[in-house]
């Protein structure tokens, strides 16, 4: 039975690159959940796209001197691209700055303000006396109230990850100049969490197939109590609001971000020659999968949940399997500090399949998890290349060399090859299993087990030795293990698209390998191989220190 599946990935805001921290963390688990299903052959809709508006794009633009626009369309653009190369298969990566997105996100604000789920009020708000202006969010830094961190921002603490009110934090400065700010009255809207706590409660506790960290921290959060949200802000850069009177105000990055996910299903539909095509997606027995990193689980399971309830007929998430964080080389990554791998980099110098590999086998599903470059290049020789890559390429230089390059007949009546495909059976079945909770390193590993297996199998039967005097069973060998190869081919798809495609046409193949579904079949006997090339490169050793030494220097 197909299902129907709506992915959303969180929106990365277009006013950087992006590092291996966002791949680890949304795109890479995201895209991997996508190619499985699609495999499956289940409907699925994954979107994203730049997030366009707040303070994290308007202090960039500040600082370069240029406009929020320009900044927003470079790294739109530089996301476009890297999507492609690390082969991110989205249905839809569109931006916040569209006017199907202005459009959307007024129509949920007037029909939650129409419910009363959202109300105008006065609050006080800090105001720096040097810069002559109110500071939003990232403008003011403090203390964190719940955890002390020094470094909190007005709308969130990134050490415990707590949303907040600029007013909660202790010491507050200006963000910009560094100024104690005052506090002065300025009209907002604010969206009823206090009202809306009582239906999210029961439907949080409900959600017992939700990841433990992800399920703790958001009961912790309704067991504080919620607070009524402000959803507008002091700033024009932004989605306005859709009332008059407010020239000066736009909406609330977040409040209207999250909002993108519905947009952008919209646009897709429309993109598609099917205005009404969204709407499976967002009712049952559709299921919603969120990837996001942690830091943005409270938008994820508590307020576009509240504001999807509040708005009512929408779908509720199914998952939001958020992960942990990715550190690099032991250390935080930091942006301000410069110490991160940048995904352009990476790219314009190596393949996307091992570092889909090395994120995958290592992904902070459950805890915090490292990259380093020392591991990067072990994992890539002695895992992708040694056991998975030469594999294969032993198995089809054999072909071309003493088979002229046609699958040769199997042996049906041979145990071990028996035990092999029933091997290959399980892999396929507990892949799946792992798969579909969302559990990527598990099933990666499975994979990999199945390609060790595949290597004891060839070593045992040896066809090398045997070709000589008995080219029958040198021949059902490479078959046996050829059928193993099928079936990783199509189990290591979603998390090794590039290799897997390559290899489906060096197996013979015209068609694609999404059509041949979360399935395997041995090669025909008979059908005609071209030359095989390999599918990893081994790494020199040497550019553990080569990558090392960049990472110092720009960190400075
Ligand atoms: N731009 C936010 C970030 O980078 C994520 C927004 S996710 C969305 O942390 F759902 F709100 F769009
Ligand atoms: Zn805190």
């Amino acid at each position: 039975m197909t299902e129907r599946i709506f992915i959303g990935v969180a929106w990365p805001y277009a006013n950087g690159p992006l590092h291996l921290g966002h791949i680890a963390g949304a795109y890479l688990p995201a895209d991997i959940f996508a190619r499985y299903h699609r495999l499956k052959g289940d409907q699925v809709l994954m979107v994203s796209g730049s997030d366009a508006h707040g303070t994290p794009i308007t202090l960039r633009a500040q600082r370069e001197g240029v406009s929020p626009e320009e900044v927003v369309h470079r790294y739109h653009q530089q996301f476009l691209d890297c999507w492609q190369s690390l082969g991110i298969s989205w249905d839809l990566f569109t931006s916040t700055e569209t006017v199907n997105h202005k459009e959307t996100t007024h129509h949920i604000f007037l029909k939650l303000l129409d419910k009363g789920y959202i109300y105008k009020d006065k609050m006080s708000l800090p105001f720096c006396p040097q810069c002559q202006r109110f500071l939003p969010d990232r403008y003011v830094e403090g203390t964190c109230p719940h955890c002390h961190y020094l470094n909190a921002r007005g709308d969130q603490c990134d050490e415990c990850g707590r949303t907040l009110n600029p007013w909660e934090l202790i010491d507050l400065r200006c963000g910009i100049c560094g100024a104690t700010p005052t506090f002065r009255d300025s009209e907002h809207f604010f969206l009823r969490l206090t009202a809306l706590a009582d239906s999210l409660s029961p439907w949080v506790r409900e959600q017992g197939h939700w990841r433990e960290n992800v399920r703790h921290f958001t009961l912790g959060l309704l067991e504080e109590g919620l607070k009524d949200r402000a959803i507008t802000r002091d700033i024009t850069w932004g989605v306005p609001l859709p009332l008059p009177d407010y020239p000066d105000k736009r909406i609330y990055v977040w409040f209207e971000a999250v909002i993108g996910y519905l947009s952008a299903s919209k646009e897709w539909a429309r993109l598609q020659g099917d205005e009404d095509k969204w709407r499976e997606f967002w009712r049952e027995p559709t299921r919603a999968y969120y990837f996001i990193g942690k830091d943005n689980i409270p938008f994820h399971t508590i307020i576009w949940p509240a504001m999807l309830i509040g708005y009512d007929g929408l779908l509720l998430p199914y998952d939001v399997p958020a992960n942990e964080f990715l550190t690099l080389e032991g250390r935080q990554l930091s942006t301000s500090r410069n110490w991160a791998v940048w995904l352009p980099d990476y790219l314009a110098r190596y393949h996307p399949d091992p570092l889909r590999y090395l994120l995958s086998i290592n992904m902070p599903e459950t805890g915090d998890t490292d990259f380093s470059w020392r591991e990067f290049v072990r994992r890539n020789n002695d895992e992708l290349v040694a056991t998975y890559g030469n594999l294969v390429h032993r198995v089809l230089t054999f072909l071309q060399r003493h088979f002229g390059g046609a699958v040769p007949a199997g042996d049906k009546e041979d145990d071990s090859s028996q035990t092999l495909v029933a091997r290959c059976q399980n892999t396929l079945e507990a892949m799946d299993a792992s798969l579909s909770r969302c559990r990527f390193r598990e099933a990666l590993r499975s994979a990999m087990a199945l390609a060790q297996e595949t290597n004891r199998y060839l070593d045992e039967k040896s066809p090398w030795k045997t070709v000589s005097r008995d080219r029958e069973a040198a021949g059902a060998a490479l078959y046996g293990a050829l059928t193993a190869i099928q079936c990783l081919k199509q189990v290591l798809y979603p998390f090794l698209p590039f290799s897997s495609i390559q290899l489906h046409q060096m197996l013979g193949y015209q068609t694609s390998l999404e059509a041949e579904g979360w399935h395997f079949s041995p090669v025909p006997s008979g059908q005609k191989l071209p030359p095989p090339a390999p599918l990893f490169l081994k790494l020199d050793e040497k550019v553990v220190e080569e990558e090392t030494k960049r990472l110092a220097q720009i960190s400075g």
